[in-house]
């Protein structure tokens, strides 16, 4: 679907977002690795989770998701079924890199693929972790889906430094840990999102500046009952359509505040945008609360580079995008991993604001831009990309004209995002 955009000449009222991605992901997974009834409010309805879900019932997990509340009765880490299928990790990443950590540990093999987008995407990251803890896990020539997994004893701890700051790596390792014959370490110098941590209640002790977490090979998983906060990485996406639209006031509801997540409102307040946060609580061992937005004076003379980055990956190509309506040249670099998410951000960013009639600079590991005023409309792509939809679609309710290709993609991560802005 080809969507076009109507110019916004105010965002207000209240806006509710999809539950965090992240951590549903986590509570589906944690909560089939658990002996008992778990039960979880708030998951978040996007296709990327729902590919967890529907990975955990082909492993022959049952979960009852009919109503608002999910309720999953878990298998405990050995009562997986061998599935009949390739378990299908759709679009995303998560899913797949988390998954493998938990297949790696099971006396069955399994075969993992993914849409064309996964299909391209590193899988090495995961696969050496995996086999020096003795998986028997392989990819294809250059490392990338389908994934072979097949059936090992008992796997190996590790200590592991991580050479790339991801979560998904951290995660991955961790839950293949649960398998192990000890304690495996997993050691990051750059934190990371930590909701693996903090739902696994594992140790987390400093080693200098590192973190080093750790997991026991046969420690019981807990059952329990959780509610998932809203996702702060969807939130961004409605604070810079509020930022940039004369007449606006947004309040967006029950969006999570963990610390590892929150690098987002940092960059918003040096950017000058207008926010404030409200009902800030804690529930379930997350931090959470409102946050009302408003139409601002945004200064881009910002650089966002250097250690910052892992914490704000997701965000990077809205805040890319808000800062073409401010005034002061704005830079990103250190961010080369952006072009191994769902598309090669960089790249789609830089195409699409060139399209606009953005003088954009492109380097192999950010961009750099002066806003200009007047920029013109045109026929954007989203690559199939989420994050590239919602952050030009934002984009279109400023430029007149402004149509967003494969519309619909929005659905990955925030279904009823369409609504949620031209409403
Ligand atoms: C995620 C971690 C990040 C992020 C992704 C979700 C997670 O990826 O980009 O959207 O849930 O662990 P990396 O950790 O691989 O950078």
């Amino acid at each position: 679907m080809d969507l076009l955009i109507h110019p916004s000449s105010g965002l207000r009222g209240e806006r509710f977002i999809p539950g965090d991605k992240s951590i549903s992901h986590r509570a589906l997974l944690i909560g089939a690795l658990a002996e008992g009834t778990t039960t979880i409010r708030g998951l978040s309805a996007s296709a990327d989770v729902q590919s967890t879900l529907s990975c955990l019932k082909s492993l022959g997990v049952e979960i009852e998701d009919d109503s608002s509340t999910i309720v999953i009765h878990g298998k405990g880490p050995r009562g997986f079924k061998k599935p009949f299928a390739p378990l299908n990790a759709g679009n995303s990443g998560t899913t797949m890199r988390l998954l493998s950590g938990i297949l790696a540990g099971q006396r069955f093999d399994s075969v993992i693929i993914g849409d064309a987008s996964l299909s391209k995407r590193p899988m090495k990251r995961i696969i050496e972790p995996l086999r020096l803890m003795g998986a028997n896990i392989s990819g294809s020539a250059d490392s990338t889906a389908p994934l072979h997994i097949s059936s090992t004893y008992n796997l190996r701890p590790i200590d592991y430094e991580l050479n790339l700051p991801s979560a998904q790596v951290k995660s991955t390792i961790l839950l293949a840990g649960l398998y192990a014959d000890g304690v495996t370490h997993v050691i990051e110098e750059i934190p990371t999102r930590d909701h693996t941590e903090r739902m696994l209640g594992l140790k987390v002790q400093a080693r200098g500046r590192k973190r080093s977490i750790e997991i026991k090979g046969g420690q019981k998983v807990a059952a329990r009952s959780l509610s998932v906060p809203g996702d702060i990485s969807a939130a961004t996406f409605l604070i810079a359509a509020a930022a940039i639209i004369p007449n606006s006031e947004l309040i967006i509801r029950n969006v999570g505040m963990n610390k590892t997540r929150t690098a987002v409102l940092d960059v918003f307040r040096k950017m000058n945008v207008s926010f404030e946060l409200a009902n800030e609580r804690e529930e379930g061992g997350e931090q959470l609360g409102d946050i009302i937005a408003k139409t601002s004076a945004l200064r881009t003379d910002v650089t966002l580079r250097g250690e910052s980055i892992p914490l704000l990956i997701d965000e990077l190509p809205m805040l890319a995008v808000m800062a073409l309506f401010g005034k002061g040249q704005f830079t990103l670099r250190d961010a080369t991993e952006l072009r191994h998410k769902e598309s090669d951000r960089i790249a789609a960013v830089v195409q699409n604001m060139t399209t606009l009639g953005v003088d954009v600079v492109e380097y192999h590991d950010g961009l750099s831009f002066h806003p200009k005023d007047n920029l013109a409309g045109g026929t954007l792509q989203s690559f199939g990309d989420h994050r590239i939809a919602m952050a030009f679609g934002i984009a279109g309710l400023r430029i007149p004209g402004v149509t967003i290709c494969n519309a619909e993609c929005v659905d990955i991560s925030f279904p009823g995002f369409w609504d949620a802005i031209q409403a």
